[in-house]
């Protein structure tokens, strides 16, 4: 199901034209559809339902508070990997108990800030950082309840990039030193380590790699219980792919079919941080064809979005699809086109030689898949505002993110007084 069809000609965000969106906030931006929030987590929810899984969000994907608050409203906990995540939660309404706080590389500063907030749960990926979350909670006289996470060594199978789960990777403790590391934990002050976490990459098209991950971390329990530890919760990270482009991913009833026969057996109470699969499909980036330029070998659309608003093309060599906003008869030819931003290097290119319907300057696109990793990795590489972000609901639609003006931008920087004027 999708909230993004064409209705007379025009495609929709709900049943608001996306023409009237740019009309309204100019472009590019990016439109999120409240019904494609809902319908994702409300079919995870089904999926899990019956099994003591908490779903936590993965923020990282999309931090606009709207978009958090949104999930929030329907029950969702949220996964936060900085101090600005955990505010920006906070703010939206998520209750410190459902927080999880992730991250390999947490300063003194943001665990202190997530022990005075009162988060749910800290997942500790190394020892140096056990033993600063230990003197922290202690000084405090709290005790930080925590998850250790593990790297289980598993290949997920998906892009270098976002691969996380290997033994070369920066996150997570050994599976083999885990023992050694629980044991260390047990005896730390202001520590309670119940829990055991792990990610193994994002974008995961198969449920292989899953599987692998979840039979280590059942095995784990077992070892780690046999040496009289507790552990009773279980953060199985996030992971879940979407269709971009012909990828078929794994079905929500069959992950949760997984958790139910792997991890659901030790009894833990058990949490997932899907990010991408809660919030991919509900986001567009709509952008505006600037120049159509004929080169001798190509045809290039030059428009007005860029590898700084979306950066996932040139970062990854992602494919989005580009929908026309204003639909074109079925008969319309299809042309082979590269379509380009502005930004002054070639790997500012969202598509090569794509099949596209006719496009001319003024015309709107918009490039599907881009609620995940799209706004929150954008940047003002040129001096570009950051693009507005924009959330539909029926047949409502409010800015959610404005775009900010020329001297906002400018009033962030200041001239050394020997560059000021007199
Ligand atoms: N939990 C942890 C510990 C993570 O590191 C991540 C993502 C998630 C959950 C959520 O994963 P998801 O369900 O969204 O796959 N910028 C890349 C993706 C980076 C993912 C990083 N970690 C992209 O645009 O494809």
């Amino acid at each position: 199901m999708t909230a993004f069809t064409y209705r007379d000609g025009h495609l929709c965000a709900e049943q608001v034209a996306l023409d009237t969106i740019a009309e309204s906030v100019g472009t590019p931006f990016y439109c999120y559809s409240d019904a494609m929030l809902a319908g994702a987590y409300g079919a995870f929810a089904d999926a899990f339902a019956g099994l003591p899984v908490e779903i936590h969000y993965a923020m990282k994907a999309n931090s606009n508070r709207a978009v958090v608050g949104t999930l929030a409203r329907l029950g969702a906990g949220a996964d936060v990997v900085s101090e600005g995540e955990m505010r920006l939660a906070l703010s939206a309404g998520v209750a410190p108990a459902h927080i999880v706080f992730s991250g390999v590389g947490k300063t003194g500063a943001e665990l202190s800030a997530a022990l005075d907030a009162g988060v749910g749960q800290i997942n500790v990926e190394s020892v140096p950082e056990l033993d600063a979350l230990s003197a922290l909670a202690a000084a405090r006289g709290v005790t930080a309840a925590i998850a250790i996470r593990v790297n289980p060594d598993v290949d997920a199978g998906t892009h270098a990039k976002i691969t996380t789960g290997l033994k070369g990777n920066k996150f997570g403790i050994d599976i083999e030193q885990a023992a050694e590391v629980f044991r260390h934990a047990a005896g730390l002050p202001g520590i309670a380590a119940t829990g055991i976490a792990i990610h193994i990459g994002s974008q995961l098209t198969d449920l292989t790699p899953f599987r692998s991950a979840f039979t280590r971390l059942a095995e784990l329990v077992g070892t780690l219980r046999d040496q009289g530890h507790g552990i009773d919760r279980l953060d199985l990270g996030g992971g879940l792919g979407i269709a971009y482009r012909d990828e078929v991913p794994p079905s929500l009833p069959a992950y949760a079919d997984l958790v139910r026969e792997i991890v659901a057996p030790t009894g833990c109470r058990m949490m997932i941080e899907p990010g991408r699969a809660l919030v991919g499909n509900a986001g567009l980036l709509v952008s505006r064809v600037v120049y159509r330029k004929q080169g001798q070998a190509r045809t290039f659309l030059i428009i007005d979005a860029a590898m700084n608003d979306l950066l996932r093309p040139s970062l990854y060599d992602a494919w989005h699809t580009i929908l026309p906003v204003r639909q074109s008869a079925a008969d319309t030819p299809h042309e082979p086109v590269d379509v380009v931003g502005p930004i002054c290097e070639s790997g500012d290119t969202f598509a090569v030689q794509r099949h596209l319907p006719h496009l001319a300057a003024g015309d709107l696109l918009a490039f599907t898949g881009a609620g995940a990793y799209g706004a929150v990795m954008a940047s003002t590489y040129n001096a570009r505002p950051l693009v507005p972000e924009v959330l539909v609901s029926g047949e409502k639609f409010a800015v959610v993110r404005k775009r900010p003006t020329f001297d906002e931008m400018m009033a962030l920087e200041a001239l050394p007084p020997w560059l000021a004027g007199p």
